[in-house]
């Protein structure tokens, strides 16, 4: 007899952005008619750069040739492409790592969804809250989380992120083994300075602690004193994991194409106490159950860093960047308390006349045809809170601030 991971059994219903379009498509069909804005699951819209599809276009025709055709990669990724990041993500900001430490993937979700794999399920994990459901999701699949009371698993410790704090999560009064942290964030679109990202720092080194940190929207940022990456932070580099994207950077939503680091320093303890470095537990997993990102997905990646692909991808950042103004202000105008949008493509608002978070969706819905996602999809404290992504189309944006306007 074949036995069920019951860890499976225990998460519920379905995956947020899955029940979100369940929903949406339920209520399509007892209205086919409405003109629904989807302004819920932060996909993109812009197309790719033009600079990644021509790069793409010579990969399948080199692909085309015996002279120039290419098989399996290397699992981490083309030295090509792994040379453009170091360089430009991160030396270009006094941030020197190894090509080694690089592994080139098919996104952040999957990473920090797999991450889990070469950590013990002993493990305490802290989370922010609201957070990215693949954190808690994934620590649930792996028999890390407890048991699901009142919207809380009992083995995951919740950091609150609110109005009330400024969105900046306090350390936890009880030892965790690992924390998530994604800055700028999903989904309030709030970011950590500089001083209280250090804080984190310092306390994971102060208590053995691995930070996970995902920097997924951090082409997003446009104030001075937010880091882009933790290895920004002095010592970061003996105690997190940062994971990268192209998707919300160059529009690989569909493509799939992302990075993880993980420093030579990294390390955490078996039982008996012995330090092992993460580096090549990860590379071994990557070699046994990764084959690499497609080679013409590397090609068009790279291109992301050319000249053309840096100008095309910054006027693909500002055009989401004044739809998140758009949004900021349209809701402002009518009275709504939003946070978020000013160094991520994410709005958070409160919902008004102490509406749940799915009550806020489903009034949005049915009498403007808005689609958002709730908050509280995103953990206990992200109710009364709802987010709009700033990833839709210009006119679809303007569009749903107008109904917004008929807000009462
Ligand atoms: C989101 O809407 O939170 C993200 O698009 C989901 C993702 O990046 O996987």
């Amino acid at each position: 007899m074949a036995f069920v991971n019951e860890n499976f059994l225990k998460l519920p219903g379905s995956y947020l952005f899955s029940e979100i379009a369940r929903r949406v498509s339920a209520y399509k069909g007892e209205h086919p008619d409405a003109d629904i804005i989807r302004l819920g699951i932060g996909d993109v819209t812009r197309p790719l750069p033009p600079a990644c599809i021509e790069a793409m276009h010579r990969a399948v025709d080199e692909e085309a040739s015996s002279a120039t055709f290419r098989g399996y990669g290397p699992e981490q990724g083309y030295d090509v492409l792994i040379e453009a990041i170091l360089q430009h993500d991160y030396a270009a900001r006094g941030i020197c790592l190894r090509p080694s430490e690089v592994f080139v993937s098919d996104g952040a979700k999957s990473d920090t969804g797999n991450i889990g794999d070469i950590l013990g399920q002993a493990n305490t994990v802290g989370v922010t809250d609201p957070v990215y459901p693949v954190y808690i999701d994934s620590n649930v699949m792996a028999g890390r989380s407890g048991d699901l009371t009142d919207g809380k698993w009992s083995r995951i410790t919740y950091l609150p992120c609110t109005a009330a704090n400024g969105f900046v999560p306090a350390l936890p009064e009880q030892r965790v083994d690992i924390i998530y942290l994604c800055y700028p964030n999903n989904p309030t679109g709030t970011t950590l300075t500089r001083t209280e990202l250090k804080k984190w720092v310092d306390y994971a080194k102060a208590n053995d602690s691995l930070i996970l940190y995902d920097a997924a929207y951090e082409a997003y940022i446009s104030e001075e004193d937010v880091p882009h990456s933790i290895y920004e932070i002095e010592g970061a580099r003996q105690v997190a994991i940062e994971f990268r994207s192209f998707s919300k950077t160059a529009g690989f939503t569909g493509v799939r194409c992302g990075y993880t680091v993980v420093p030579e320093e990294v390390t955490v303890r078996t039982a008996s106490g012995e330090r092992v470095p993460l580096n090549p537990l990860w590379n071994r997993r990557q070699c046994t159950k990764f084959n690499g990102t497609s080679y013409i997905t590397q090609r068009g990646a790279e291109a992301v860093y050319s000249p053309k692909g840096q100008r095309q991808v910054q006027e693909t950042i500002a055009y989401y960047m004044e739809n998140a103004r758009i949004l900021r202000e349209g809701l402002r105008s009518v009275g709504f308390q939003v946070y978020g949008g000013v160094n991520a493509p994410y709005i958070w608002l409160q919902t008004p006349q102490g509406l749940t978070s799915w009550q806020f969706f489903d009034e949005l819905l049915h009498r403007m045809h808005i689609v958002g996602t709730p908050g509280v999809g995103f953990g206990p404290s992200g109710e009364g809170y709802f987010r709009l992504t700033a990833f839709g189309q210009r006119e679809n944006t303007l569009r749903a601030m107008e109904r917004i306007a008929g807000w009462k």
